[in-house]
């Protein structure tokens, strides 16, 4: 793939030459490209020295024998990275302004468009910015959610907005770039808690944040499935391209998966959905009482054991949380609810931890084959469970012949 880098100007353009390096690493041709303000926060030599040749920036828009860069650059690309993006870039292309580098070469048609956006958390929730990302989305460019975490300038603190690491671009890039091996797929994942009322005021739940199945989805989308995500309450937006249901109840999050579960060939069930449910919600809030209070819990719905009896095409993955026994009690769970395979992991170790970015799992087969995975980032970790789906669809068509 050919790949041209554009940085424009944020302090994160310090980490533009090392996405570069990464996707050489890769296998790509890459190009470097720097607005002038980028070059404030890089110097022109590092991103030459990390793309290996020469940078297309302002002084070298056009050559002495009248090659126009943008021109010839856009043709050579198969894709344009911005990165990092800042509210200026987005703007700029969005009103295709073209007296940048970067939205010269968009509008000179470069083919593919991936924006890695990084600014102050305002600025990227800004409704004019929301916007500008609505309309390059609207012509297919793809643009990146940024991170959460510590924000460069002074003062600033931590929110979202943070350019993700190359590590974690590169792997986007990687789906995004890499092979449509799920096209013509359906895909149902489960994501979050699910949220259990007491009364009108009170619930039972726990911290799952919902990034694990998120990425699941997203991972499946990007390589060409048509995705549900059915997710119990979290603060993560919609993912762009997925049809979101979001559902609060145990209840719910089974009505919505019975809903899809016959035409999904691979069913994700990364919700912690929660085990106990009020025997009776209170219709008013209960004052408090005394010093001891009893409530009387009565089961949830299990949804993948009530959705068992009607696998037929469908790979089907769970989850387990253990603290202890894991591998055993994880193949016992995948043996009762006829799962393919289960991610077991310890929420107990650091690395794994509720609301985390990285995950450390275990798969583990109903026959109790083991395969512990190093600590990765969730979407790392979505790919390899999309891996296995695909591997076991392979060998099925194999045992069919
Ligand atoms: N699950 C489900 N319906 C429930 C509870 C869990 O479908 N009511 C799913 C989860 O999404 C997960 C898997 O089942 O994929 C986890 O199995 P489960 O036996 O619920 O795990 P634990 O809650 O850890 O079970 P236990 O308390 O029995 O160890």
């Amino acid at each position: 793939m050919r790949v041209i880098v554009a940085a424009s100007g944020g302090v994160a353009a310090l980490k533009t030459p090392s996405l570069l390096r990464r996707l050489a690493g890769a296998g790509h041709e890459v190009r470097a490209a720097a607005t002038d303000d980028a070059l404030h926060f890089v110097t022109k030599l590092s991103l030459a020295v990390a793309a290996g040749g020469e940078v297309f920036d302002r002084a070298a828009w056009f050559r002495p024998d009248g090659e126009a860069r943008h021109l010839s650059w856009a043709r050579w690309a198969d894709v344009l990275v911005v990165a990092p993006a800042t509210a200026d870039a987005l703007s700029s292309a969005a009103t295709a302004r073209a007296d940048d580098v970067i939205s010269a070469l968009i509008v000179a048609g470069t083919p593919r468009v991936v924006w890695v956006p990084a600014m102050n958390t305002a600025m990227w929730h800004h409704p004019l910015v929301q916007e500008n990302v609505r309309t390059l989305r609207a012509v297919g460019h793809h643009v990146l959610e940024p991170a959460d975490g510590l924000l460069a300038a002074k003062g600033e603190g931590s929110g979202v907005g943070r350019m993700p690491e190359p590590e974690e671009i590169a792997l986007h890039l990687a789906g995004l770039l890499g092979p449509r091996d799920l096209a013509g797929r359906r895909v149902l994942v489960s994501a979050g808690p699910t949220r259990e009322p007491l009364d009108p005021v009170r619930y039972l739940s726990n911290p799952s944040s919902g990034k694990m199945g998120f990425a699941v989805a997203e991972a499946a989308r990007d390589r060409g499935a048509g995705v549900t995500l059915v997710t119990g309450p979290v603060t993560l937006a919609d993912p762009v391209g997925i049809a979101t249901v979001r559902v609060e109840r145990a209840e719910e999050m089974l009505a919505a998966l019975s809903a899809h579960f016959d035409a999904t060939d691979l069913v994700v069930m990364s919700a912690a959905v929660a085990d106990w449910q009020a025997a009776e919600i209170a219709s008013e809030k209960k004052a408090k009482g005394g010093e001891r209070q009893t409530l009387e819990l009565v089961r949830t719905p299990d949804i993948l054991l009530t959705l068992a009896p009607r696998k037929r095409q469908q790979v089907v993955v769970g989850f387990a949380m253990e603290t202890h026994q894991g591998v055993e009690r994880a193949a016992d769970k995948a043996r009762r609810k006829q799962l393919d395979f289960i991610l077991l992991n310890y929420p107990t170790r650091e690395g794994s931890a509720f609301g985390g970015d990285d995950n450390q799992v275990t798969f583990v087969t109903p026959e109790g084959r083991v395969d512990e995975l190093p600590r990765m980032s969730k979407r790392a970790v979505a790919e390899q469970i999309l891996d296995r789906a695909l591997g076991i669809w392979a060998s099925r068509a194999e045992h069919a012949e």
